[in-house]
């Protein structure tokens, strides 16, 4: 991962319930303008955000997001989400982030479009100890 440092207020959102995904998603929509990320790379980086938000609560039974404004060590500015959850974990990470794979009834697009979505993305997991997704956006 590209050494970043913070150049803004941690901002921390609970994600236990719909609305909090709502709350997410406009704290990472206000770090997006703020980091002038273009219109196109904000709605990029909020569909990520919601994805990954919602993956906390649906699969993970609740988390949190901690979204920072980031200068990168070349001095671009940025935008990183962090989520984590308690929940049950991804037992094969590289399954998950197959296009279409889903252990429940959902499109299983999520994580992968997620992926796409960002620059960089960190996924790092543990059968029953929970998950957690830290992604980043740069401004060009
Ligand atoms: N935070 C998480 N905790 C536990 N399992 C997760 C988590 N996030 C994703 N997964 C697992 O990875 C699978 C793929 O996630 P993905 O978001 O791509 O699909 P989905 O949530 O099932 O459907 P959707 O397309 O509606 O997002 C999930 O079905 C789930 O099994
Ligand atoms: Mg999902």
């Amino acid at each position: 991962m590209i050494d970043v440092e913070p150049s803004g207020p941690l901002q921390t959102q609970d994600i236990a319930t719909d609305d909090d995904v709502v709350r997410v998603r406009q704290l990472v929509r206000a770090a997006a303008v703020s980091t002038k990320l273009t219109l196109v790379d904000q709605t990029k980086l909020v569909t990520a955000a919601s994805e990954l938000a919602r993956n906390a609560l649906v699969h993970g039974g609740g988390g949190m997001a901690r979204v920072e404004v980031v200068t990168s060590g070349a001095g671009k500015p940025g935008v990183r989400i962090g989520f984590t959850d308690d929940g049950p974990g991804i037992a094969d990470v590289d399954l998950a982030l197959t296009d279409g794979w889903t252990s429940g009834d959902g499109l299983g697009l999520g994580l992968s479009g997620a992926r796409r979505l960002v620059d960089e993305f960190e996924l790092s997991s543990k059968p029953g100890r929970g998950t957690s997704v830290v992604v980043t956006k740069w401004s060009r």
